[in-house]
């Protein structure tokens, strides 16, 4: 089995301290760092932009994986390629044009995430899997951290691991909202590889790396 990642979601950190942050996460083993991009209209939020990735760069080494919840995210694809993203994630609900966004993020050299609303069908995955490095199904409806895991991401979950193994094994599946030590084995167990965390990593209960070690643990 192939290992499973942790992405720690930044969007829980303390941003007047984010470099220290996600020194800390880097030096307890996450995976990666997951930033959430938001506009205020495709998610009712408004958070950080391609200022916030240049700087990420510059204090770790991390992959830099690119949640971008904006509407025609393809405004903005090669200006996150050149601040030093890793891997582009996009919302089909937020163009008319997401196979050629995909398309566009593989042009740039970078690796290319598409990632579907609770409510959205898994029909999505069935044509552009092919051309994917990364399929996010979200666990919670975007534009908030510290939501509750919707138990109906599981069945659809296992769907999408099927469609996965059937169209393209090489892409990785993650999940994102409301995964901790209680959910995290039950995503896996359903098919997750990759999970994204970040009200469960970042919080005043304990540090960055014993949060990381309890998502950790209740994976063994
Ligand atoms: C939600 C974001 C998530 C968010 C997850 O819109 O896409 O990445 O940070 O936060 P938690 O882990 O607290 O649910
Ligand atoms: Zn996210």
């Amino acid at each position: 089995m192939m290992k499973i990642e942790i992405a720690p979601s930044i969007l829980s950190a303390d941003f007047a301290r984010l470099g220290e942050e996600v020194r800390e996460a880097e030096a307890a083993g996450a995976d990666r760092i997951h930033v959430d991009v938001m506009d205020g209209r495709f998610v009712p939020n408004l958070t950080m932009g391609v200022v916030v990735v240049e700087a990420l760069r510059r204090v770790t080494r991390l992959p830099l994986e690119v949640h971008l919840m904006i509407v025609e995210p393809e405004r903005f694809l090669e200006a996150f390629a050149r601040a030093g993203a890793d891997l582009l994630i996009v919302h089909p609900e937020a163009t008319p044009h997401a196979h050629r966004a995909i398309q566009q993020i593989k042009e740039l050299g970078v690796r290319a995430g598409l990632a579907v609303n609770p409510a959205t069908p898994l029909a999505w995955f069935e044509d552009l899997l092919p051309e994917l490095d990364q399929a996010l199904l979200m666990t919670v409806n975007p534009g908030f951290g510290g939501q509750r895991f919707l138990e109906q991401s599981l069945p659809r979950l296992e769907r999408l691991r099927a469609m996965r193994d059937r169209l393209n094994p090489a892409c990785r599946i993650e999940v994102d909202g409301g995964i901790n030590p209680e959910t995290a084995p039950r995503v896996v167990q359903a098919g997750a590889e990759v999970l994204v965390a970040g009200s469960s990593v970042f919080n005043a209960r304990a540090s960055v790396a014993e949060n990381l070690n309890a998502l950790r643990r209740s994976l063994a």
